[in-house]
This record gives C-alpha cells, structure tokens and sequence, in this order.
C-alpha cells in the first residue's frame, strides 16, 4: 500500500501551474517562450500598499493574529461589503486567510461530509473540483458552453441539484471565460435555489473590480437577500490590487460557519501574515484610484486579444465583461496537423504544439472541463499580446 494518503490519489496538481512551469523551463534552456498562462495581474503593487506594510514591519506589527483576522482589517472588510455590494457583515462573520484559495478550501472542509455533492458551473476554476475532492465530497460539473457565453441557466441549475447537493460554487465574472451574470441571470439562478433551502452558495467574487464597458458587478447575498443566511460571500485583494504574493484572501457568511472555518485555520496556518494584514487595509480603506487604470489597460487588452484571435482560421473568441483571461473555442482546429505534423486530436494536444513548436504557452481547455478550447491570461503588455497573437494566427493559417 501507497504511503501517501488515498485521498491525495483523487486530485491532481493544477495544470496552470504545470504549464507555467514547464514554460519556465524551455525559457531556460534558452527558448523564445511567450507565457500567457499565469493568472495573475503584471502590475506592481500599489505604493501606498507597498507603505502600509512597511510601516506595519517597522512598528513591530509583526506578531501571531487572532487565527481568522486582526479587528482592523475585519473592520475594513464589513465596510466594503457595506460600501460596494450593499451587505450588512459583522466582524464574527468575517474571516480573513492565506489567499482567497484557503478561504474556499476552508470552507470546504470545514462543510463537507462524504458522498456531498457540490455543483460547480463548468468551465471553473481548475482547484474548485479538487478541494471538493480533498473535502471529500463529489464535484458535480455542469458543463455551461460557448452558446450560452458560458454561464449556467436556471434550468441546468434544477436539473443538477439532488438531495445531496450542499453548495453551488458560483463565480462572475468567470476565471478561466470572463464571462459575467447579469443581475437578471444571477436572479434566474437564486429564485431556483430558494425552492432548494438546503443547498449552499459560495461566491467567488475574485474579479469583482476587472469588469469592463457598462457591465455591472453583483453577488448573490444582493440579488437575493434571502439566501444571505446560507451564502458565503469570498472575495480577495490579489487580483484587482496586484497582490498576488501577499495571500490575503476574506469571506463573510453565517458566523456558525465562520467559526468551523476558524476551527481548521488555528490548527493549520494559525493565521495570514500580520503585515500583508496591515496591507490589506490599507487596500481596502485606502484610495481606489488606480482601479480605473487597471481596468481601462485590461479592457484594451482584451479588445487587442479578441479581435487578433477572432482573425486566426478555426478559432472563436467571445468577448468576456471580466477577469483578465479569454476562452477561445478551437472547434475548427480540431482534427488538423500542425505544422511540424502533430495530430491536433484535443485541445492538449493544440496547446503542446503551440508551445513547442510557436513558444507561445496558454492553458488547454480540458482543465478547465470544457473542450475544445484554451486560456489566455492577458495580463502581459500589448507587444508581448500582439507577437503572441500572431504567433497563433500563423500556427493555425498553417494547419493543415
Ligand atoms: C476564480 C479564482 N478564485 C480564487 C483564486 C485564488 O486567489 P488567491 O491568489 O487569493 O488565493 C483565483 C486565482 O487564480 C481565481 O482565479
């Protein structure tokens, strides 16, 4: 018998990371590699942010925390869900961890029992099945395709609740499509749940501030204040303040829930860095000025991306509203030879010929759990998105 646990054996590493690195290490060997996979913004740090935490090292604020979050930062987070989403949270139903990763991995753990199932909108974010998995309960995938802009309507929603379903995994505007429910579409899919009380929300609300032209930002617990009692509401800095490395990542819900998710953190991580905390204050309370800027430079991009792509023979690219990622379908690819005569069979197979053979790195479609297509992370400058877009459109103008 394996020495490792048997629960490790139905989860897989995250295949973002797998593409980053394997990007990494053809660049070091002296290849020519664009990499569009990494999720993250390529700006810096905001300075005022970058201050807050110097001041915090300087003053000494460099102590263990209460397990779930210092007051000051509890209380900065009640106020935004006040200020931008119209929720009402006390300081006991917030928690605050390592990165919005360890927020839904906590409250995962700290809710599923063996044989729950978890509905998850698919294409998703590839670490929402394997949590559920390591939590032990059984992903359900609904599979949301480019027809529907890849969102999940109420009918699939019924459809794939069961007695056992315990929570939806909802997240808008979407990594890895950057599509965006509309406050109308998300009511679609509350108004279901209402008839199903025993079935959970935990919103991703990771893109919140990354939306783009008139689209209009809402989360669940605001589209239909009765559900607020059986609603987990996450959210993060790292994306929309380029905070990536900090690992602050913040929840409000049922403070009963609240604190099983405590319970997990105090015997794991005790508690998220004290200084990126003194951080994301200043985040939060601080001036929001440069959202504007990062949102208008993100939305250029997407328009660069989109309209390039949407020129390459056998790719289709939505527009997202969101995110910093595209999700262009490779439907008239499929079943073509690349030019250095790869059988493009799959939409891995699409992505490892176009590393190989153009060193332009994007995440393959199949991780995601919606084929045939790939990820494009657009947070990288215009230069760098045109030379790889044009790398693509050369790599498919060539199949044969
Ligand atoms: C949808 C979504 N949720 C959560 C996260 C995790 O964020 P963090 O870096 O704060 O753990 C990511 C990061 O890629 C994400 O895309």
């Amino acid at each position: 018998m394996s020495f490792l646990s048997a629960t490790l054996s139905r989860v897989k590493p995250s295949p973002t990371v797998a593409v980053t690195t394997l990007a990494q290490e053809l660049k070091a060997q002296g290849r020519d590699i664009i990499g569009l996979g990494a999720g993250e913004p390529d700006f810096d740090t905001p300075d005022n942010i970058k201050d807050a935490a110097i001041a915090a090292i300087r003053a000494g604020r460099t102590k263990y925390t209460a397990p779930d979050g210092m007051p000051e930062l509890k209380a900065a987070i009640c106020a935004k869900f006040a200020r931008e989403n119209g929720l009402s949270y006390m300081p006991a139903q917030v928690s605050v961890a390592t990165g919005g990763k360890q927020i839904l991995f906590n409250a995962l753990m700290a809710t599923l029992n063996p044989g729950d199932e978890v509905i998850i909108p698919a294409p998703y974010w590839v670490s929402y099945p394997d949590m559920v998995l390591l939590g032990g309960g059984t992903p359900v995938p609904v599979e949301c395709g480019i027809e529907a802009g890849f969102k999940m309507t109420p009918e699939q929603l019924e459809a794939a609740i069961t007695p056992k379903t315990k929570w939806l995994i909802f997240n808008s505007p979407s990594n890895p499509t950057g599509a965006g429910y509309s406050r109308d579409e998300l009511k679609g899919l509350t108004d279901v749940l209402l008839r199903h009380p025993h079935v959970w929300v935990m919103t991703d609300d990771m893109y919140e501030h990354l939306v783009f032209d008139d689209f209009k930002f809402c989360t669940p617990a605001q589209v239909e204040p009765a559900l607020y009692d059986r609603t987990l509401t996450c959210n993060g800095v790292s994306k929309a303040y380029a905070m990536t490395g900090w690992r602050i990542g913040y929840a409000a819900g049922p403070e009963d829930l609240i604190a099983a998710m405590r319970k997990i953190q105090s015997q794991s991580t005790t508690n998220p860095s004290s200084i990126s905390q003194w951080a994301a204050v200043e985040a939060l309370n601080g001036t929001q000025d440069f959202l504007p800027r990062f949102r208008a430079m993100f939305q250029r991009r997407r328009d660069l991306v989109v309209k390039m792509l949407n020129e390459a023979p056998g790719i289709t690219c939505p527009t997202p509203d969101g995110a910093f990622y595209v999700y262009p379908s490779i439907a008239g690819c499929i079943g073509k030879t690349s030019p250095e005569g790869t059988l493009l069979d799959t939409d891995q197979a699409f992505a490892t010929a176009l590393l190989e053979e153009t060193g332009v790195a994007v995440v393959f479609g199949a991780a995601f759990g919606l084929s045939p297509n790939f990820r494009v992370s657009y947070a990288t400058s215009e230069d760098v998105l045109t030379e790889a877009c044009n790398r693509i459109r050369r790599f498919c103008e060539n199949l044969t």
